[in-house]
């Protein structure tokens, strides 16, 4: 955005008298320098794309606005999240997440994501007061126009790391046939791009104290917890599947079989930083990456709950019947409400492996000069790759 100052008039102020009369002359002028409220917004564009089909054929149908002004404000916020995600993105590409303070900024963004997303589930509400029969009166209008085909929510799911080859088959065809030219280019794109589940796993492989020549944290947590399972053992006999479960934590090639099927997305060192994050969440450094996972959750979460809130919306609008987009409508939907979709499902999965307090290996001093950042945090905040907008 430019330095201009800009200055939005909502309301004429009383003591404005000059404005009433600019106003009262229909001159919508705004104060000098400064630009209209409507220009600055470009309402014009906005306010204007409301186009019913129903009515270009002679058929008004009044709810068909709310249809389309709900679709659109989607749209918007699924443009803001985008910008969000891509600021993310772009802190994790160029490194700066080494500098710890830029994690504070990733944290807010994620969380402002998470915050929008509440929104967006909430939202659906609004819709429902269109009853079924309503939205039946212009559906035949849309043709074969449908969500499915909505390119900012495919972004969405690429850039945040929904799997290609998890994704339920749409009429055995490939999403991205349902997109043309530019759409289907920028889809591919974000194919080939780094999502947030591989930048988040590049970060959390790094996470200080794993080296096997420092802190060694894996080691010594298979250590205590082969110990304390073993005391455990004389006391309680039906520990078998717990032993059994944390076994093939201990196990990389039970873990990659797991990665092959979907059922793990991240590395398994990937995985052991996250449990490290977890166990010491209460170190200064290992706070905000806790939020960070927590956040990531949150995302998740929210995007279950809205592909949920959408499947029970659509179920009520058109029962079982087809999708305007081609697919089997009700059923496909419902079948992506499902952790396939589930981006960070190894960190929800981290709390199957919660032990006892007594049991995370004690943290020494050198958790405290961990390198993640060493080399940042003592220099000054510029020469240490802090991160600024223009990179
Ligand atoms: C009356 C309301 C709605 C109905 C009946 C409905 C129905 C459907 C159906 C049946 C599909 C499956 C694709 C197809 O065969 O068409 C779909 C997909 C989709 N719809 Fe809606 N929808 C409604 C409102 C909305 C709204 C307000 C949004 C917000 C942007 C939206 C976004 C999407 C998206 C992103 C998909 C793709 C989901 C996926 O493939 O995982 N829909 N919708």
């Amino acid at each position: 955005m430019s330095n201009n100052v800009i200055i939005i008039r909502l309301k004429a102020k009383s003591s404005d008298i000059d404005d009433e009369d600019d106003s009262q002359k229909g001159i919508n002028k705004a104060a000098k320098g400064g630009i209209a409220y409507g220009d600055y917004l470009q309402l014009d564009k906005i306010v204007n794309a409301q186009v019913l089909q129903s009515e270009l054929r002679g058929n008004k149908i009044h709810d068909e606005h709310l249809f389309i002004v709900t679709h659109q404000a989607y749209e918007l916020w699924f443009k803001q999240i985008l910008w969000e995600l891509d600021s993310v993105r772009k802190i994790f590409i160029h490194n700066h997440v080494r500098d710890e303070r830029n994690m504070l900024t990733v944290v807010s963004r994620i969380h402002r994501i998470t915050m929008i997303f509440r929104l967006l589930v909430d939202q659906f509400a609004v819709l429902e007061t269109m009853t079924a029969l309503d939205f039946y009166d212009f559906r035949e209008y849309l043709s074969s126009a449908s969500g499915f085909q909505s390119l900012q929510f495919r972004l969405l799911e690429n850039k945040i790391g929904v799997a290609e080859n998890l994704r339920v088959p749409y009429n055995r065809r490939h999403y991205r046939d349902n997109f043309h030219g530019q759409e289907s280019q920028a889809l591919l794109q974000t194919e080939q791009e780094r999502t947030l589940l591989q930048l988040v796993e590049q970060w959390l492989e790094r996470t200080p104290g794993l080296e096997e020549d420092g802190f060694n944290f894996w080691g010594k947590l298979q250590v205590n917890v082969e110990e304390g399972f073993r005391s455990e053992k004389q006391k309680l006999e039906d520990l078998s599947k717990q032993i059994e479960l944390f076994n093939s934590l201990f196990d990389s090639k039970r873990h990659d079989h797991l990665l092959s099927k979907g059922e793990r997305r991240l590395s398994y060192k990937a995985l052991q930083g996250a449990l490290m994050i977890y166990f010491y969440r209460e170190e200064p450094r290992f706070q905000v990456p806790f939020q960070l996972l927590t956040n990531l959750m949150e995302v998740d979460v929210l995007m279950t709950k809205w592909r949920y809130n959408h499947v029970c919306m659509a179920h009520r609008m058109i029962g079982s019947k087809a999708g305007t987009g081609g697919s089997s409508g009700y059923h496909y939907l419902r079948s992506t409400v499902s952790d396939r979709y589930k981006v960070f499902v190894d960190l929800f999965n981290l709390a199957t492996f919660l032990i006892p307090r007594a049991w995370v290996p004690k943290v020494n001093r050198s958790i405290h000069k961990f390198p993640y950042t060493a080399e940042c945090s003592d220099s000054s905040y510029s020469s240490c790759g802090s991160y600024s907008e223009e990179d």
